[in-house]
């Protein structure tokens, strides 16, 4: 295939180069984007009588063929031509001849290869934003079921407080609204279009770039034609979004491979989300869980990889930025592939409510609770808490628990102590009365629930 850039040299390239050279192994995939981008640009031309209409309407006919024979597998993407804006158009030249060469008027792959990104992208943050949806209906689902289970809640991993389970993963809801508020503010801003900044100057032909830009379902041109060609911040705002998401899904896959180990068990995973070991057989182990985990690094990897191809790069285009797309694509594969693994997961996972009470009977979960009920009977906190404190110690010395000290005893710690204590002192009762807006009492769980409901009708 002769290169389209033939003719300051005879494009007669090194054969390792030209291989090197390439990127059409990974930016095939926009063939519908760069086909749709030429056919606005070609009706634009022909409107603006840059072309004659004639050869605009042949351009544009043919462009439709090429790409519903590639979508019906009748044209196969040569993977030995140079790129995928390359390869459209010598497929065009090739059907339609002399007319196919005026495509490129007043155009360069510089500002072809930006609009083609922006629209995949596009696509593709909207189809993430779906995937996150997803999961947090099925977060959402296991709360409402458990809203009254309790269990542990923990800082430094040390139990500190009961909470119930509900509360404990709509935490995890919260983060990934956040999440697609970040990937949908991200495709927002990337929603301009760069065609018509053509290699970085714009041109002296009379184009109409708002025209492009409307067809291609952009908010309008972009400003400067030099940024036009050299940024990339959506790329790298994107893989900034979903390099949070994978850290949320991360953080969570970390606590569901906790939890379902014999230690914990307060999960159990489905069959169809677990696999066995080749030697042990006694295991069931929770690898969706541990890939979502290890997969975090290799969206992180995307993101720092492009942030560093950038870093040193002078205006405007530089071949450099052909690493954007294997970055950027490899982020959004990863990140959606983990949110389709991870839904199903969830809602298919099995709370054990018994072992996570059984856990919160044990550890003073509720020391907080035994110096808050002194304080509200006017033991300033700072005594309570330090009584408590000895409370607790006195019964570590003891091996018994709070719930199991006799009444008398707990009136020589202090005499305002009374028979009420004891329900005070229920990780249920506790986790109930935490009704402060935003706690973990069922009706704060509720009020969450309503929010996200309201998230995911909008
Ligand atoms: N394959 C190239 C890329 O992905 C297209 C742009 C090429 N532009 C150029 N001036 N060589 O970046």
């Amino acid at each position: 295939m002769e290169k389209i850039w033939a003719g300051r040299t005879d494009g007669k390239i090194d054969a390792v180069a030209d291989d090197f050279n390439s990127s059409i192994r990974v930016d095939s995939r926009m063939a519908r984007q760069d086909i749709t981008g030429s056919m606005a640009h070609a009706a634009m031309l022909g409107k603006q009588g840059i072309i004659p209409r004639e050869d605009a309407d042949k351009i544009i006919a043919a462009l439709a063929e090429i790409l519903s024979d590639i979508e019906e597998g009748k044209l196969a993407i040569d993977p030995r031509a140079e790129d995928i804006h390359s390869f459209v158009e010598a497929t065009l030249t090739e059907r339609i001849g002399e007319a196919g060469k005026k495509l490129h008027t007043a155009r360069s792959r510089n500002d072809q290869v930006a609009v083609d990104t922006r629209m995949y992208l596009r696509d593709e943050a909207a189809e993430t934003v779906e995937l996150i949806r997803d999961l947090i209906r099925a977060i959402r689902d296991k709360a409402a079921e458990n809203a009254e289970v309790v269990m542990p809640g923990y800082t430094h991993l040390q139990r500190a407080q009961p909470v119930s389970f509900a509360h404990h993963i709509l935490a995890y809801a919260m983060m990934l609204i956040r999440d697609a508020g970040r990937i949908e503010d991200a495709a927002r801003r990337m929603n301009l279009s760069p065609l018509g900044a053509c290699a970085l100057a714009g041109t002296t032909f009379p184009l109409d770039r708002k025209m492009t830009a409307k067809e291609l379902g952009f908010d309008g041109p972009t400003l400067n034609s030099i940024d036009s060609v050299s940024d990339r911040d959506f790329c790298i705002e994107l893989l900034g979004a979903l390099s949070i998401l994978m850290m949320h899904l991360s953080r969570f896959s970390e606590e569901i491979i906790l939890w379902s180990s014999s230690e914990f068990g307060y999960v159990e995973l489905d069959n169809a989300y677990s696999t066995g070991s080749s030697i042990m057989p006694q295991k069931k182990n929770p690898d969706m869980a541990e890939l979502c985990r290890g997969k975090t690094g290799r969206v992180y990897g995307d993101l720092i990889a492009l942030l560093t191809v950038m870093k040193g790069i002078p205006l405007a285009y530089n071949k450099d930025m052909q690493e954007d797309k294997e970055a950027t694509f490899d982020g959004f594969d990863t990140a959606k592939v983990c949110l389709r693994v991870f839904a199903p997961m969830i809602g298919t996972m099995r709370v054990r409510a018994d072992r996570m009470a059984e856990a919160a009977k044990g550890g003073f979960i509720t020391a907080t609770d035994l110096a808050d009920y002194l304080a509200k009977r006017g033991v300033p906190f700072r005594t309570a808490y330090k009584l408590t404190g000895q409370i607790v110690a006195y019964c570590v010395k003891e091996g018994i628990t709070a719930d199991t000290i006799p009444l008398e005893k707990y009136k020589e710690f202090s005499p305002v102590f009374d028979s009420d204590l004891y329900p005070e002192i229920d990780p249920l009762t506790c986790m109930k009365k935490r009704l402060s807006e935003g706690g973990t009492a069922p009706e704060s769980v509720m009020a969450q629930i309503g929010y996200i409901d309201s998230f995911l009708t909008r």
